[in-house]
């Protein structure tokens, strides 16, 4: 016992620093591109062990997760970021005052699987090189002042789950790639809120995927291919684009679908009465559309027990039934 509080009390002992020296030095030179990294980042010392700070491998003693949220470091990413060989996780969230592209360096993360660098003033374009993060399961890009294309080259990622570059400015159209996406385990896509425009490639349809959204786009065309029964899709947001095309020909996710969301574009054709198959359907949005005859009934929804309301179905060409006027 004695010892034990010897050992806590003596500042003297040297306990072996896990830290690794190449680790140390990076995110001491991280801090210190940043003219406000000193006094924001007061803990990042040279006599500190920094597996202390950061998540550390138990046998390599390396730097695995590199998080930094809700921060107001000032300036651009520095390459050196790259010199953290062994992240798993890069995280820099909701960072206001980083600005900048996003540099090469990040390339030499051949371990990350989660690359997440969004709620940030980054800017320039969707780097290309990208692709080189052959690890990356999830990739997060989203709310950011990214421009320029959507490089091609991020559909090669073999091992990717998610990919969200959403609330960005992203134009010119979604690359033909995307319906060859080199991984079979894509669930999530997310493009929303840039000013994408074009027509979605058509091998898309091809995609197992679960959450498809392209809202807020200047997409045109036709959509169709995102739907089909024997999809498992759970949420398919295609809202205030320019599509065009007849809903009268889709069919639907019987067992999987759960929210849809096809409001504000120039869709025309009825709503197919299959939709009233879709039980656990909770959220619906088919209005400012060009659509026509008579909205199906009635719904036996597993969890809306009330069905749709009016705004779900408004500002369409000629739309009736409940909850709208009855048809003549
Ligand atoms: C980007 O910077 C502007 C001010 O220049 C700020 O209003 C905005 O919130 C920042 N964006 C993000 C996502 O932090
Ligand atoms: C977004 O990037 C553009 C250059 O692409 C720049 O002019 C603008 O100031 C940036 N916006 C913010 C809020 O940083
Ligand atoms: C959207 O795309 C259409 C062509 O499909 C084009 O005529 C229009 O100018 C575009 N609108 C914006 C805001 O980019
Ligand atoms: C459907 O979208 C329209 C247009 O954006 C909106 O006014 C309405 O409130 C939405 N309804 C529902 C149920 O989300």
């Amino acid at each position: 016992m004695l010892i034990l509080l010897f050992f806590l009390l003596s500042p003297a002992v040297a306990v072996t620093e896990r830290c690794h020296p190449d680790d140390k030095a990076a995110i001491l030179k991280f801090k210190n591109s940043f003219s406000n990294g000193p006094q924001l980042l007061p803990m990042w010392t040279s006599d500190r062990d920094c597996c202390d700070i950061f998540d550390c491998d138990e046998t390599t003693n390396r730097i695995i997760d590199f998080s930094l949220t809700n921060s107001n470091l000032a300036g651009t990413i520095p390459d050196v970021i790259g010199d953290l060989t062994y992240l798993k996780t890069l995280r820099m969230h909701k960072m206001p005052f980083l600005v900048g592209e996003i540099p090469r360096g990040v390339t030499r993360l051949k371990y990350v699987t989660f690359f997440d660098i969004s709620w940030t003033n980054v800017s320039g374009h969707v780097p290309s090189f990208l692709e080189e993060l052959k690890s990356v399961m999830i990739l997060d890009l989203s709310f950011n002042n990214l421009s320029g294309p959507i490089p091609s080259s991020l559909a090669t990622l073999p091992n990717m789950i998610g990919l969200d570059i959403s609330r960005n400015r992203l134009t010119g159209s979604i690359p033909e790639s995307f319906g060859h996406l080199v991984s079979p385990a894509l669930q999530g896509l997310s493009l929303s809120h840039n000013m994408l425009s074009g027509e979605i490639p058509t091998s898309i349809g091809k995609m197992k995927i679960y959450q498809i959204d392209v809202s807020r786009n200047n997409l045109s065309g036709d959509a169709s291919m995102l739907f089909g029964a024997m999809k498992s899709t759970s949420v398919i947001d295609i809202s205030r684009n320019n599509f065009e095309f007849d809903f009268s020909r889709v069919s639907f996710m019987e067992e999987t679908l759960v929210t849809l969301d096809i409001s504000h574009n120039k869709i025309y054709g009825k709503i197919p009465t299959q939709i009233l198959k879709v039980f656990m359907l909770q959220f619906l949005n088919v209005s400012y559309n060009r659509l026509c005859g008579e909205i199906p009934s009635p719904w036996k929804l597993r969890y809306r027990s009330e069905g749709f309301d009016k705004t779900s179905f408004i500002h369409n060409q000629c739309l009736c039934g409940s909850p709208l006027a009855q048809c003549k």
